[in-house]
């Protein structure tokens, strides 16, 4: 097998210059390389990884590196890849394979190779490296010490395994952490998503009818932010707790028939598929956009879409019209995640909290070989807490502390009013 398979080489300076300019920003992973770096706590442990390979996921490598880690990675989407990450990970002697724009057929063979360097932990985003690993090569789970999962989707479909008893190590539900979900999907996913749909269109928000297909922790994020831009926000919801929050939070909250023939611009965010059937599109306005935010590309229905249209054009780079029913739809992104397949995922910031919650759970499995259950199971809170505490640190903001009488009133329960 080769070591590499990417775009382009020559792309390593870039790539580096890019790590360089964000370190800044990730001042938490930076803490963990130079402790990694004087206890080297991953001697003798590989470490395979599916994730997006941009710049933050490369510095992410460089920390597990510096804790003695090796390392084989592959994309976990085919158009997330930034081709510099990847030549600056390649120029380093990582096995590293994937490009922006891989084929369906790449893109599992990229995951078959980093399945074949037999690691000894996983590091997923959406279970796809978990998946295969199970199916096609059970042999090698013998191997695995544990693994971890960053985001939602990947979480339910690891659930699911468990529930099968198909699951067979322990899987360190990352996004889980206080510090993933409640800044990556909401902050990250917030920014990032309508960063995307920007860059893809260049259309103003303001003014605009934005629905959002979802009420999670990224749909929150969304709504806040389109919001914020001026726009009038839809939410379209499943769930009662969610759709109800979504009204004190000021939106309006309707059934996806009828706010699809009031958006201008719509947003997946659920983990579920078909969330935007493609009978819907006759209904919308001239003009819509849609775009998803969801790990999968199968939350707007686009082979409906291209079934119903009469032309379909690249206008923008990754920017589809279909005409339907005499009228233009525009699809950012293939319906694939926009904000890394039109932009560059979330800002290094989040990602700070996110991947330092991914190098404690890989030093958490090491340290805990053999002794944690078979399923998904959470990092300690600590270990979260620890990182809010370090990043806070790192921001320079203190907190207070309780006194004494306090502490011994928060533990008390004779004293009322
Ligand atoms: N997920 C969302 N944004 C990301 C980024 N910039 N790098 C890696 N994973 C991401």
């Amino acid at each position: 097998m080769e070591n590499y398979c990417i775009k382009d080489i020559n792309l390593a300076e870039k790539g580096k210059k890019n790590i360089s300019y964000s370190i800044k920003e990730l001042p938490v992973l930076t803490k963990i390389k130079e402790r990694f770096e004087a206890e080297k706590p991953l001697v003798g442990i590989k470490v395979g990884m599916a994730l997006h390979i941009t710049t933050e996921t490369a510095y992410l490598v460089d920390v597990l590196v510096a804790g003695g880690a090796e390392v084989a990675i592959c994309s976990c989407n085919p158009l997330s890849s930034q081709d510099d990450s990847c030549a600056y990970l390649a120029s380093k002697g990582i096995k590293c394979f994937g490009y922006k724009g891989e084929t369906k057929e790449d893109y599992y063979k990229f995951i078959e190779n980093v399945i074949k360097f037999k690691p000894h932990i996983t590091i997923d985003d959406g279970c796809d490296l978990v998946n295969m690993l199970h199916e096609k090569y059970p042999e090698l789970i013998a191997n695995v010490i544990g693994g971890a999962e960053e985001t939602t989707t990947g979480i339910q479909r690891l659930q699911a395994m468990q529930k099968a008893g198909a699951l067979k190590y322990p899987m360190i539900a990352t996004n889980d952490n206080f510090t993933k979900h409640m800044f990556d999907n909401h902050y990250g996913t917030g920014q990032s998503a309508i960063d995307g749909i920007i860059r893809a269109s260049n259309i103003l928000i303001a003014g605009k009818t934005f629905v959002v297909v979802g009420y999670g922790d990224c749909g929150k994020g969304v709504a806040k932010r389109a919001q914020g831009l001026g726009a009038r926000v839809i939410v379209t919801e499943i769930d009662a707790n969610p759709a109800l929050q979504a009204v004190l939070d000021g939106h309006r909250v309707m059934k996806f028939c009828d706010a699809a023939k009031e958006g201008d611009i719509f947003l997946t965010v659920t983990g579920n598929k078909h969330v935007i059937p493609a009978e819907f599109a006759k209904t919308m306005r001239d003009g819509a956009i849609l775009a998803n935010a969801g790990h999968f590309d199968n939350e707007i229905d686009i082979n409906g879409l291209k079934e119903l249209a009469t032309e379909m054009e690249e206008v923008r780079p990754l920017f589809m019209r279909y005409r339907i029913n005499d009228r233009d739809i525009f699809v950012a992104g293939e319906g694939r995640l926009v904000n890394l397949a039109c932009a560059e995922g979330h800002p290094s910031s989040v990602l700070d909290m996110s991947f330092a919650g991914q190098a404690l759970a890989v030093e958490f499995l090491v340290k805990n070989k053999g002794k944690l259950e078979v399923g998904v199971i959470n990092l300690p809170k600590e270990l979260d807490y620890k990182i809010a505490e370090m990043k806070l640190q790192t921001l320079g903001i203190e907190l207070d502390q309780l006194t004494k009488e306090q502490l011994e009133y928060l533990n008390s329960w004779q004293e009322g009013t």
